[in-house]
């Protein structure tokens, strides 16, 4: 199949990786709408709680809550990863807290993509501790290959295969964020080179 052009126009002066698009955002927008309402019927009568990671799930989240037709607030956490920024050290440490307590309440924690699943199982980890009533994961993107901790999404948009992607909120080097579609990304010879160091 022919790789359909991406709408982007980017700057001139910075080399430029080649994007292909990997699922188009009207597919993002069927799939997210298909998860809003399972968690609409999962948590009927009831309030939801939406933890956004920042900032990839920023995209996702403001999508997917106005698919849930349900009381919901939001709150955002943030993490970084200790060491070099391309592969996880496998240890994470907390850069911006909850804003709210969460005792008693339905958590949605919601993530751009569970890649090796430090991050998630991290984040999880901490919540639980707070005692919520329900602590569910919404996902938009899975890597199952490059899972090094076990952790699953209760709520998972798609799968796929080992490759670095961006757009709908996801980044390479805080590039892309704002692309439609979920894009494949392949570096150029001299942006691998760089991306070692
Ligand atoms: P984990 O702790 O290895 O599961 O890392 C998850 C985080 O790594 C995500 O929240 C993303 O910020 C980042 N990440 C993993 N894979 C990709 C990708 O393909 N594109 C962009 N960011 C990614
Ligand atoms: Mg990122």
């Amino acid at each position: 199949m022919k790789p359909r052009a991406v709408h982007y126009s980017p700057m001139a002066s910075v080399p430029q990786p080649r994007l292909s698009i990997l699922i188009s955002h009207a597919r993002i927008a069927r799939r997210v709408r298909e998860l809003g309402r399972r968690i609409s019927a999962d948590f009927r009568g009831e309030s939801v709680l939406l933890v956004g990671v920042l900032k990839g799930a920023c995209i996702f989240l403001a999508d997917l809550s106005r698919e849930i037709s349900l009381e919901a607030s939001f709150d955002f956490l943030a993490a970084a990863s200790y060491g070099d920024s391309s592969e996880s050290s496998g240890q994470v440490r907390l850069v911006k807290d909850l804003d709210s307590a969460i005792e008693g309440r339905n958590v949605i924690l919601v993530e751009d993509i569970l890649d090796t699943g430090v991050t998630l199982n991290y984040l999880a980890g901490l919540l639980r501790q707070r005692r919520p009533k329900a602590l569910c994961i919404a996902a938009l993107l899975d890597k199952p290959q490059r899972r090094i901790q076990p952790i699953e999404a209760n709520y998972l948009g798609f799968q796929i295969a080992n490759q670095f992607v961006v757009g709908y909120g996801l980044d390479y080097a805080e590039r892309y964020r704002n692309l439609k579609d979920i894009c494949v990304v392949r570096l150029p010879a001299a942006g691998k080179r760089a991306r070692r160091k």
